[in-house]
């Protein structure tokens, strides 16, 4: 299959634009797949109720079939026809937070089929934050399922060149929108049974869903490596956010990090390996080996954000054997940052 590759600009959808959202719109109500920008990273999107779509999705990102995926829409009003009722915490979450990083679990309808929520009768749905995300869901009917653009097992794209490197030729069409302005995926946040409940922690934090509901819950599966439970959004279980290489982080005060770092650098590249360090402003110029990229400053928890795929995927494209992190703080955003560090290093960790 010949992908066409289009280039838009989010604040500029002009008349041009216009009529390549209506093709892209039409790719997708005929079955067919398109690539697009969201705020969080590349998603890649069918029609959510065409049980075809679905399949198709799954086979272009290689993804186990029981994983399923998140329903975009373009209002709240939307969502009444695909679930069996509206919560009322869904309406005040979506008052407070739609369009926005923010995925809500509620038991679907009829209209959903079961190839799309990998045969849960529940439904993840959001409102993505982003103009040409909005105006393609507008104009593929109402309903996008979109996992993120990435083969399974690979880190999410946050440019439309990853969604290129993954998924051309098995997929219509891909919008470039440049880069995503998050650069992590969305919050899941369950509301089917009693008290709310974050699947998957995001930009979105714990504190912020708490100031709308009250009490609030963290599914304890997905902080705890160690946890032999299930975590309850099926994607989850699975080891995302795989580099190539080897990945460990070390946890400690910032002198012995970087002592130890340098000391594992030294003897891996003295077996011949290439070493990558993922450090931050501050530290990257302590650092020996083959490569040092920086995540930003520490006291700047969105910037960690935005860059932590692209550096892993940077890592995969200079064929890195054997990689260093540092460990980031854990609250608020910095939850999200460890969850998606400590899956991409198979919760290899090591505290000196
Ligand atoms: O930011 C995002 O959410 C991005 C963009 C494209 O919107 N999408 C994304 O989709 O990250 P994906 O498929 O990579 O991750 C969806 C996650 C999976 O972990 C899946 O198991 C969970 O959502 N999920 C979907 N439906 C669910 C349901 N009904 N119950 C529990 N978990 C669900
Ligand atoms: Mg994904």
């Amino acid at each position: 299959m010949n992908t066409e590759v289009i280039k838009i600009e989010e604040n500029n959808i002009d008349s041009d634009a216009g009529s390549a959202l209506e093709r892209a719109g039409s790719i997708i109500r005929d079955g067919g797949l398109v690539a697009f920008p969201t705020e969080t990273v590349y998603g890649l999107g069918g029609d959510a109720l065409n049980p075809e779509s679905s399949k198709k999705i799954y086979a272009a990102k290689g993804r186990p079939s029981d994983n399923p995926l998140i329903v975009h829409v373009a209002d709240i009003e939307s969502v009444a026809d695909i679930v069996k009722e509206i919560p009322e915490a869904a309406r005040k979450l979506a008052d407070a937070f739609w369009p926005g990083p923010l995925t809500m679990i509620m038991n679907k309808s009829d209209k959903v089929p079961y190839e799309t929520t990998g045969g849960l009768d529940t439904v993840a749905i959001r409102m993505p934050n982003n103009k040409i995300a909005l105006e393609l869901i507008r104009q593929s009917g109402g309903y996008i399922a979109a996992p993120s653009a990435n083969t399974s097992g690979r880190p999410s794209p946050t440019v439309a060149r990853y969604c290129v490197e993954d998924l051309s030729g098995k997929i219509e069409m891909i919008i470039d929108g440049g880069q995503v302005g998050i650069g992590l995926e969305s919050t899941i946040v369950d509301l089917t049974s009693g008290t709310p409940m974050i699947l998957r922690p995001g930009y979105i934090t714990k504190e912020m869903l708490s100031g709308v509901l009250g009490a609030v819950e963290i599914d304890r599966t997905i902080i705890d490596g160690n946890s032999k439970e299930r975590p309850k959004a099926p994607g989850m279980k699975y080891r995302h956010y795989a580099p190539k290489g080897e990945l460990t982080i070390v946890e400690g005060s910032q002198e012995d990090v970087v002592a130890y770092i340098n000391d594992r650098a030294r003897a891996a590249r003295a077996d011949g390996k290439r070493v990558g360090v993922i450090g931050t402003d501050a530290t990257k110029s302590l650092y020996v080996a083959d490569v040092v990229k920086s995540v930003g400053n520490r006291e700047n928890e969105a910037t960690i954000a935005h860059e932590l795929f692209k550096v892993l995927r940077e890592f995969d494209d200079e064929n890195m054997d054997v990689m260093f992190s540092e460990s980031f703080d854990d609250s608020g955003i910095g939850q999200a940052i460890m969850n998606r560090l400590l899956k991409a290093a198979g919760h290899n960790v090591v505290r000196i």
